[in-house]
C-alpha cells in the first residue's frame, strides 16, 4: 500500500514528517504549554538563570518550543548563550531567519556529539513516546545527563500517557488502544511511558526527579477542548500507515472510520489525555 504523507526514512519513529505534521506540531506547543499553566519547562533553572546558559531541545520538530523560549528570553531581558536544537533530519525546521538566535540541526539524539559532554543548563524533551523502545530510551537518557552540566544542569522531558488510557472495555477508545499497543510492540514502543520514566532517570542517575501530571480536555462541549482534541485527533490519525503496516487493523479506511468514532466518544465522555512533565538534575559526580 502506497502513502500520500511522508514519513522519515528510520525503521522506528511511527509518526509523518510532513507540512500538515509540522504546522500541527504548533498547534500542539500551544496546547500542551496552556495545559502546563503557561510554562515552557516545569523544574529549574529560571529564566533568568538562563543569561549565558546553553540550552538543548532533544527532538525539536520544527523548533516550535526553542521559539517560544527565544521570545520569552527577550522580553525578560535575559541574553542566553547558544540554544539548540536536534532532530533526526531538517524537514520540519523553519527556514533559517537571521534574527533567529537558535541553531537547529540534525542529529541523533541516541549519539549526541561527544564534544557536548557537561554542556547544557537544561535539556529539554517533549513527545518522544512513538519514537524510543525501552532500550533507547535509558540510551537516550544516558546521552541527556552526559550533556547537561554535572551539579546543575536539568532535565525536562513531557510525554503522554494517552496511549495507556483506560477506556471502557468495548468502546471505540479501547479498540484503538489495542490496535496501537499492537503498532508500538511491533517496534519495541513503550505505550505506558508515564509509568516508567520517573524510575528511569533516577536509574540514569539523574536526582531530585520531580513530576507535574495534567489533564487536558479533548472533548468539543469544552471551550478549552476543542483545540486539544483537533490536535489530538490529528496526531492520533498520523499513527495510521504504522497501524496498518503492524498489522493491527485492516487499511487506512478502517483506521480513520475508528478515528472518528474514538472522537465521538472524547466528546460523549469528556475524555482527558493525561500528559506528565518530569524534571531531574545531573548530579556533581
Ligand atoms: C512528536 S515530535 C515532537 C517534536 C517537538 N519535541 C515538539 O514537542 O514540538 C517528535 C520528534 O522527535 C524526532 N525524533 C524521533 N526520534 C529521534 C532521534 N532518535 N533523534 C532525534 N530526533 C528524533 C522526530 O523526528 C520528531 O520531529
Amino acid at each position: 500500500m502506497t502513502s500520500s504523507r511522508h514519513f522519515h526514512n528510520v525503521e522506528q519513529y511511527l509518526l509523518p514528517a510532513d507540512a500538515d505534521e509540522t504546522q500541527r506540531l504548533s498547534l500542539q506547543h500551544r496546547v500542551v504549554v496552556r495545559a502546563f499553566g503557561g510554562k515552557l519547562w516545569s523544574g529549574p533553572p529560571s529564566l533568568q538563570a538562563l543569561q549565558g546558559a546553553d540550552v538543548l531541545d532533544s527532538g525539536t520538530g520544527n523548533g516550535i518550543w526553542l521559539s517560544d523560549l527565544e521570545r520569552r528570553l527577550a522580553e525578560g531581558g535575559v541574553a542566553p548563550g547558544h540554544l539548540i536544537g536536534v532532530d533526526l533530519s531538517d524537514r520540519q525546521f523553519p527556514s533559517a531567519s537571521p534574527r533567529r538566535l537558535a541553531t537547529l540541526q540534525v542529529a541523533d539524539i541516541l549519539n549526541l556529539p561527544a564534544e557536548w559532554t557537561g554542556r547544557f543548563s537544561l535539556v529539554h524533551q517533549r513527545l518522544l513516546v512513538a519514537g524510543l523502545s525501552g532500550a533507547q530510551w535509558k540510551t537516550c537518557l544516558g546521552q541527556l545527563l552526559r550533556v547537561l552540566q554535572p551539579d546543575t544542569g536539568c532535565v525536562e522531558l513531557i510525554e503522554t500517557g494517552h496511549f495507556a488510557h483506560p477506556y471502557p472495555a468495548g468502546s471505540p477508545g479501547d479498540v484503538l488502544m489495542r490496535v496501537l499497543r499492537q503498532t508500538f510492540a511491533k517496534r519495541g514502543l513503550v505505550f505506558d511511558i508515564l509509568a516508567r520514566l520517573g524510575d528511569w532517570l533516577a536509574e540514569a542517575g539523574f536526582v531530585d526527579v520531580a513530576v507535574t501530571t495534567v489533564e487536558i480536555p479533548m472533548s468539543r462541549r469544552r471551550e478549552d477542548g476543542h483545540e486539544a482534541g483537533e490536535n489530538f485527533f490529528r496526531g492520533l490519525l498520523g499513527l495510521q500507515e504504522a497501524a496498518v503496516q503492524s498489522g493491527a487493523i485492516a487499511s487506512r479506511q478502517d483506521y480513520i472510520e475508528l478515528m472518528d468514532r474514538v472522537r465521538a466518544q472524547w466528546d460523549a465522555d469528556d475524555t482527558c489525555n493525561t500528559f506528565a512533565a518530569f524534571s531531574a538534575r545531573r548530579p556533581a559526580t
